[in-house]
């Protein structure tokens, strides 16, 4: 079989995710491997089409197509979304047609589901037949029964592809709203306490519904909120996954980047992200900015922050894009409010605009933050586990952070909690004080909350 694995981390064959294509080279050798590092090299490809060519022409030939990549901020890496733009804008679909293909990624499992999901639904958009992902933690590989599940799915996709068993799509192409925006009347502008606004856009074109859409909340916030757009900010790249960064957040590139993200939008209140969709998620610009922010490592660095989510495209259609932002947002400390173009019509949009400007002073104004969901609840167990196990090495900035917070709140530090456990948890092993326990037990659900109820 002819396998074409196409890598999608930043480290080239340095990678932790390539140990697992090597893996599969070594177990499987009856097949044809060709690796193209194309998120290490993707200024080569975006600038010589031969290059980009090349791979189309090998792409055409294979026989399975492996997608292989690192988690990066919930997703894949700019560099290798930026990959996946060119195919669509090269028109280069036609090489990958009805290929059988399978994901393949290293994480620490915080939103593999998402980065997944939006690499099936690409698959689902190429015609391609996606036989499944493997989500492997990064440290799977060098145990024995992680490397026999790897070893299986490998030897299950291959015997799928030789058996040439059909494979149903699962993701519908997206119906894309078709309008242009043209906002009314100026709105009333909401007065905005001092708040600290950035507005953030990566639109390069003034006439795009995004445009508009920031251009409509410059108005709603009579002025005073500085618009800047991605493009004129000095970065120099996507995120290389060095994790230089690890020991005191200082990122390896000398570019603008570090001092806008700490000045700019450290001092802002209220942080509105305006962007269209491409393919089915933001542009690689929007993804290098999520990229680059990993100096601050596993910190919530905007925490306390208000998000307007700003995006022109078919958000409603793209749940996974949307848990992504969602995700960051929670997991960040920050609360999180969207507004589309989907509606298609002008004089609505003005108005669900104009709200969410009030909403997000409004918000800034009574510091609300909403209670974190699973999201964040279950990403900061990933962290606090990590930064304080294997990771602290690479991630001593991060250690720091979390002693100094008191992130490390395992439960087994809850002596009050330990000690109760250790004494009525042997007594129900009684069977009168079991039933008397089971019982009751709605009611010592409810039994903490007399006394502040009482002071309400
Ligand atoms: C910028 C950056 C962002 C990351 N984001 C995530 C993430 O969202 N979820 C996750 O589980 N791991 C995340 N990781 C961890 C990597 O996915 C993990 O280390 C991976 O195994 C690296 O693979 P590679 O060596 O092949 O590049 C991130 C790492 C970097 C450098």
């Amino acid at each position: 079989m002819n396998i074409i694995v196409l890598n999608g981390s930043p480290k080239g064959d340095v990678s932790v995710t390539m140990q697992y294509v090597t893996y599969m080279q070594k177990k499987f050798p009856g097949h044809d491997y060709q690796i193209h590092n194309v998120a290490k090299d993707i200024r080569r490809i975006e600038k010589d089409c031969a290059v980009f060519d090349g791979i189309m022409g090998d792409i055409q030939s294979a026989d399975l197509v492996i997608w292989a990549f690192p988690l990066y901020y919930l997703l894949v890496c700019s560099q290798y979304k930026r990959f996946i733009e060119l195919i669509f804008e090269r028109h280069a679909q036609e090489a990958f047609l009805g290929k059988y293909t399978a994901s393949l990624s290293t994480s620490i499992h915080f939103f593999d589901q998402t980065a997944h999901h939006y690499v099936h639904a690409i698959c689902d958009d190429l015609g391609m037949q996606y036989c499944g992902f493997y989500s492997a933690d990064m440290r799977d590989l060098l145990k024995k029964e992680e490397q026999h599940r790897f070893a299986t799915f490998a030897q299950l996709t291959f015997q799928l592809i030789g058996e040439a068993l059909p494979v149903q799509a699962e993701h519908t192409p997206l119906v894309w709203p078709s309008w242009s925006y043209t906002p009314g009347r100026a709105p009333v502008p909401v007065g905005d306490s001092g708040k600290n606004v950035v507005i953030l856009t990566d639109s390069a074109d003034s006439a795009e519904n995004c445009a508009k859409m920031a251009g409509r909340l410059m108005q709603a916030f009579s002025g005073n909120a500085t618009l800047i757009n991605l493009h004129d900010i000095d970065i120099r790249g996507g995120c290389l996954g060095c994790c230089q960064c690890g020991y005191d957040n200082t990122c390896i590139y000398t570019d603008g980047y570090q001092d806008f993200f700490k000045k700019t939008l450290g001092a802002a209140d209220i942080i509105i992200m305006a962007g269209t969709v491409h393919d089915r998620y933001l542009s690689s610009t929007w993804k290098q900015f999520f990229d680059r922010s990993f100096f601050k490592g596993h910190t919530p660095s905007l925490g306390g922050k208000q998000i307007g989510f700003v995006i022109a495209g078919p958000l409603g259609q793209l749940p996974h894009l949307k848990e992504a932002l969602n995700g960051w947002a929670d997991n960040g400390g920050c609360r999180a409010l969207f507004v589309t173009d989907e509606g298609e019509e002008s004089a609505q949009l003005d108005k669900l605009l104009d709200a969410i400007a009030i909403r997000l002073v409004q918000g800034a104004e009574t510091g609300y933050i909403p209670p974190h969901t699973f999201y964040a609840i279950g990403g900061h167990k990933i962290f606090r586990d990590s930064i304080y196990g294997g990771m602290r090495i690479a991630f001593q900035a991060d250690y720091r952070y979390y002693q100094e917070h008191k992130m490390f709140d395992f439960p087994q530090k809850d002596l009050q909690t330990r000690m109760f456990n250790a004494v009525f948890v042997p007594l129900t092993k009684i069977p009168a004080f079991r039933k008397k326990v089971f019982s009751d037990i709605k009611f010592h659900m409810i039994k903490p909350f007399e006394r502040v109820l009482r002071d309400a």
